[in-house]
Parts: structure tokens; C-alpha cells; sequence
């Protein structure tokens, strides 16, 4: 173990059941959690509220001493995975929302951001050990993490998961059409520059497809119980 304790990455798609697996994998361990995509997120939040356009220098700068400074907090909720605090403030469904969601990716392509947000994320690594759930924990952010993992599920299954989620909230949607939006987004992250998405060369592969949590979870600990943390 390093000073900063123990780190495990999860990388991967949206939809594929990274942050269940993650927040589970941090509750089981007694370890802390970074939820990367809120950062992105709560960046997106911060703009929207300052409306901060992206394609702006002084809007970008500003977004990035925002972003090098996020006052940011997960906190355990009662075993349904963490509330985010920014601040004082609770805004776990605030940044859930679809702007939120639409304004993260924008920003998320910025390198400016994600430099910005290198060092705040890499502050989290901590004993007895950290469980970072991303798209790029393995590649750029904790490259020397000692076990990483890469979830998958193939599109047709994550926009399935995606469908009877919004349907559970009374919404309604388009099967089609989320799969249509998944099959985009996963050629827009592998194919951006600033840290595309792809496993890192050492990265067990997980792929998700027809599991259900329990059996991930399961596929996930005795990795983990291999690296013999479970006991620790
Ligand atoms: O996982 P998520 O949907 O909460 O992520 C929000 C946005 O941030 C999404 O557009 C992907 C992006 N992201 C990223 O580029 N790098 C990360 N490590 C985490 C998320």
C-alpha cells in the first residue's frame, strides 16, 4: 500500500452499472469513493447557474478555477449509494438532470477542465483505500492504482437498463431512440482527445451484459478478495 492507501478503478460506459458496483465495492470495503462524473457534473451545475458558455475564454477560465477548487463531498446514504454535497449544499438530484447531464459532456471535453480537475480527484486517494469510478481512473488519473477494472455492457443492454429506469420514474421514452443516443455517445467518448475512453492495458474486463448486480459484485470481490483486501 502507498501512503495514499489502496486504489481500485472502475472505468467504463454510462448505463453499464459502474456506479451500483462502485459505491457497493466502497460500502463492502469500509473504503472512501470518488464518483468522477459528479465532478463533471457539479462543473456543468456551476456553469449553468453562471451561465458559462464552454466555446468562451473567460467563461472556460472561470469554470476552471471552479473546477481546481470543487468543495465536494460524498456522503453514505443508507446503503443507496451517496448523497453529493458541494459545499452545504445537497445537490445529488440536481445534478441528475438532463441539462446537467447534456452540459457535463460538454465540459468534460475541455482539457482545461480535466486538467483542472487532476489533482482535486487524485486528493482522494487516501488509507485504507479509494474505489474511483470514471471513464479514464485507470489511464490518466491513477495510473498506478494496483487493481482496475473496466464495466461493460453491450449498448442494446445499457439502453434497456436506461428505458426501465425513466419508466420506474413515471417517464416516458423511446427505446429506439436511447440506443440510438448510446450507440453516439460511445463513439464520442472513444474518439475524443482528451482522454478517450478505453480500458487500460491492465484493466480486468467486466461485461455486465445479462448480470444482475449480486453477480457483478461477486465477479468484483474475488478479484478483490485475490488482492486479499477483503479481509484487511
Ligand atoms: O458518469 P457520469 O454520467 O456521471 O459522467 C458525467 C459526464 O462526465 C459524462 O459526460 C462523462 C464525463 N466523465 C468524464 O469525461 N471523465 C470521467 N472520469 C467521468 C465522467
Amino acid at each position: 500500500m502507498s501512503e495514499q492507501g489502496h486504489v481500485i478503478t472502475l472505468d467504463g460506459p454510462g448505463g453499464a452499472g459502474k456506479g451500483t458496483l462502485a459505491s457497493a465495492l466502497a460500502d463492502r470495503l469500509g473504503w472512501s469513493l470518488l464518483d468522477s462524473g459528479a465532478l463533471y457534473r457539479l462543473v456543468a451545475l456551476t456553469a449553468l447557474r453562471n451561465r458559462w458558455d464552454p466555446n468562451t475564454t473567460a467563461d472556460r477560465t472561470s469554470a476552471e478555477q471552479k473546477a481546481a477548487a470543487l468543495d465536494i463531498r460524498f456522503l453514505p446514504d443508507r446503503g443507496q449509494g451517496r448523497r453529493v454535497l458541494l459545499g452545504t449544499e445537497d445537490v445529488t438530484d440536481a445534478i441528475r438532470s438532463q441539462n446537467v447531464s447534456d452540459a457535463a459532456s460538454k465540459w468534460a471535453v475541455q482539457p482545461a477542465i480535466r486538467q483542472a480537475l487532476l489533482a482535486r480527484q487524485r486528493e482522494f486517494a487516501r488509507p485504507p483505500g479509494l474505489i474511483a469510478d470514471g471513464r479514464d481512473m485507470g489511464t490518466v488519473i491513477f495510473p498506478e492504482a494496483e487493481l482496475k477494472l473496466y464495466i461493460t455492457a453491450s449498448a442494446e443492454e445499457r439502453a434497456r437498463r436506461r428505458f426501465e429506469q425513466l419508466s420506474a420514474l413515471g417517464v416516458t421514452a423511446n427505446l429506439d431512440r436511447i440506443y440510438r443516443e448510446i450507440v453516439e455517445r460511445d463513439a464520442r467518448d472513444a474518439s475524443r482527445e482528451a482522454a478517450p475512453l478505453k480500458p487500460a492495458v491492465d484493466a480486468h474486463i467486466i461485461d455486465t451484459t445479462g448480470d444482475n448486480v449480486a453477480t457483478s459484485s461477486q465477479k468484483i470481490c474475488d478479484l478483490v478478495a485475490a488482492k486479499g483486501w477483503l479481509a484487511e
